[in-house]
């Protein structure tokens, strides 16, 4: 393992008080977003979409890599450049989504366990020769207390699973984006989604450690600590950023390379000032970068302004580096609405 490659793209990947760009939807997920504002859903309009994205001018000033689809990195721009090639021409490491997905759990109702293993030595050799840098697994935690979800099975299996991912990774000289999901589906409280957060970091890096995986070479990617989108109760900004924070001094040890969260499906409004009030509130309390990872709460307002159509490609462009500067403010605690 080339520890010191590892250390400095992880090091590298949230420096300068950037952040991540996932870009990285499977197609079903990409088709089912362009499919809600009527856009055609086709490898063509996904490229054409991609390519709006990584030809944003000043995109690099707020976003240190970006993580791609597997069709997006075997793919070309407009200007006939693999896209991996064109990110690191503009200063943005390119990184790869390498799980095949989340599917049901056996003998789990309604949990999921996320896939893709076989095989996965071979394609970490593959995307490394084609530029990537990083990767990215996803592992998804539900929370359902009418059938004690999440489980001790669900826990385990997810957490094995992103520990041999992350440690193939490092063999390979890639740095492991570990993302463990507690989903705000459901109407569970803030408290609820602190414990569930908590246990799944705990069942997480105890495997990492199992693994002998390098924690300065790797980035975890959580869940913020937020109720239920059906809660009815929906905290403060601040008591958000409070629980967030508390809960990962618990969880996650200082050596990690950091921590950049997703967006989950809060507003891009409510994300960044989250994040945001994570930093105000307890910045010189953090022993981690504490970044972002988003993908819907930095490209949301970016394909609604595009539609799917050539002449919005600078609105959306604007809208998308608009976005994500705003996330880099957050990450100073400079970001107001
Ligand atoms: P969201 O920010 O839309 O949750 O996506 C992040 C991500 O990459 C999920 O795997």
């Amino acid at each position: 393992m080339n520890e010191q490659t590892l250390k400095a793209t992880a090091a590298a990947l949230t420096a300068n008080g950037k952040g991540l760009l996932a870009m990285d939807e499977s197609n079903p997920t990409a088709d089912k977003r362009f499919a809600a504002l009527g856009i055609p859903q086709t490898p063509e309009m996904r490229r054409a979409y991609r390519d709006m994205i990584v030809t944003a001018p000043g995109l690099s000033e707020s976003i240190g890599g970006a993580i791609l689809y597997d069709e997006t990195i075997r793919t070309k721009t407009f200007a006939d450049v693999p896209f991996a090639e064109a990110l690191g021409k503009v200063g943005i490491i390119p990184g790869i989504k390498v799980d095949a997905g989340a599917r049901p759990l056996a003998l789990h109702d309604g949990e999921l366990v996320t896939e893709g293993l076989d095989g996965l030595r071979e394609r970490l050799a593959e995307y490394s020769k084609m530029g990537a840098r990083f990767a990215k697994w996803r592992a998804v935690i539900t929370i359902d207390d009418a059938k004690n979800a999440p489980s001790r099975g669900c826990y385990e299996a997810n957490a094995q699973a992103l520990a041999r991912y992350a440690a193939l990774c490092q063999e390979a000289g890639i740095v492991p984006i570990v993302e463990p999901e507690v989903l705000m589906d459901g109407a569970h409280t803030l408290a609820r989604c602190a414990e569930a957060t908590e246990r799944a970091l705990h069942f997480v890096f105890d495997a990492l450690r199992t693994q002998r995986v390098l924690l300065e070479g790797m980035i975890l990617k959580p869940n913020m600590v937020v109720p239920g989108l059906k809660c009815p109760t929906q905290d403060s900004v601040d008591d958000v950023a409070d629980a967030t924070v508390r809960v990962f001094r618990r969880s996650v040890p200082a050596a990690v390379g950091g921590i950049a969260f997703l967006s989950g499906g809060q507003s891009a409004p409510d994300a960044s000032a989250r994040l945001n009030a994570m930093h105000v509130r307890h910045g010189d309390a953090l022993p981690w970068p504490l970044a972002f990872s988003f993908a819907r709460a930095i490209q949301d307002p970016a394909m609604k302004a595009w539609a799917g159509k050539k002449e919005n490609v600078a609105a959306a462009q604007k809208a998308l580096v608009e976005r994500a500067h705003l996330n880099r403010l957050a990450r100073e605690g400079k970001y107001t609405v």
